[in-house]
């Protein structure tokens, strides 16, 4: 059982639909959902994917998603933190702190919520695999363009998330890590960006089916470690 923040559009949509491809349950977690039923690919064969409502900066919405598919199965095996905004090409010596509030509270606490939601139950279960989708604009190594400031701290705080979940929960059999999906063609990445969403939603999807042997506590870029 899976479940996709931020799965309406874009890199978490394909996630969720690779995840159900490889034969996943999968819950697509939207801000809104339609009122017609939602299917991925309606020519593929995809059996187990629904929408549920998730706006991962309301604790109320966080608590009814997880219970609800908690209640029906008892498990969250998989977690992918996708949920994100940015502020968009903003001047650092120009900050506008609601904005800033907002995109962290999409980014890190979005992703921090959801994280203690479901992890008491992948505990009981020894299993879990949590993936932070961060970005090669929150690596600290890489952080040397003045655009996106709010975006970028945000990211380096989810990486740092990552490890701090991580270390918490060694021995657990829950393994943590965090993803950068590269420059993807999506309504945050604009149209001139070179990846496809299925080439963004690779390593994600990697990381979210890791062996028991898979690392923990990484972060990674076509599936090899990249820079903090
Ligand atoms: N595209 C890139 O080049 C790129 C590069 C590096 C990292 N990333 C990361 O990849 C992830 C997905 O990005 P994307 O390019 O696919 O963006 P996108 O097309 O703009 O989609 C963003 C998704 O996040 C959802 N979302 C926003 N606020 C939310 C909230 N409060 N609660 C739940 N969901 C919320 C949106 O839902 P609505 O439809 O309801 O708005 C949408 O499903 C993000 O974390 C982003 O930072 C993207």
């Amino acid at each position: 059982m899976a479940l996709v923040s931020g799965a309406s559009r874009g890199i978490g949509r394909e996630i969720a639909r690779q995840l159900a491809q490889q034969g996943v349950s999968v819950y697509a977690g939207v801000r809104k959902q339609k009122p017609t039923a939602f299917s991925p690919d309606r020519s593929s064969t995809v059996s187990s994917y629904r929408e549920i409502e998730l706006d991962v900066t309301q604790a109320g919405s966080v608590d009814a998603a997880t219970s609800r598919i908690l209640e029906g199965s008892g498990r969250i095996d998989i977690l992918v933190n996708n949920a994100g905004v940015s502020d968009g090409d903003h001047d650092a010596l120009q900050l506008d702190p609601d904005k800033f509030r907002e995109v962290m509270d999409v980014n890190v606490l979005g992703a921090w919520r959801l994280s203690e939601a479901v992890v008491p139950a992948m505990i009981r279960n020894n299993y879990g695999r949590i993936v932070n989708v961060s970005s090669t604009l929150g690596s600290l190594h890489h952080l040397n363009r003045p655009s996106e400031p709010a975006y970028r701290i945000s990211k380096a705080a989810v990486n740092a998330l990552t490890r701090v979940f991580a270390t918490r929960l060694d021995g657990t059999g829950i393994l943590v890590n965090a993803a950068s999906p590269g420059w993807v063609r999506t309504d945050l990445g604009g149209p001139n960006a070179p990846r496809s969403v299925q080439q963004g939603a690779d390593t994600p999807v990697w990381l979210a089916t890791l062996p028991p042997d898979g690392p923990s506590g990484g972060f990674f870029y076509d599936r090899a470690p990249l820079e903090w």
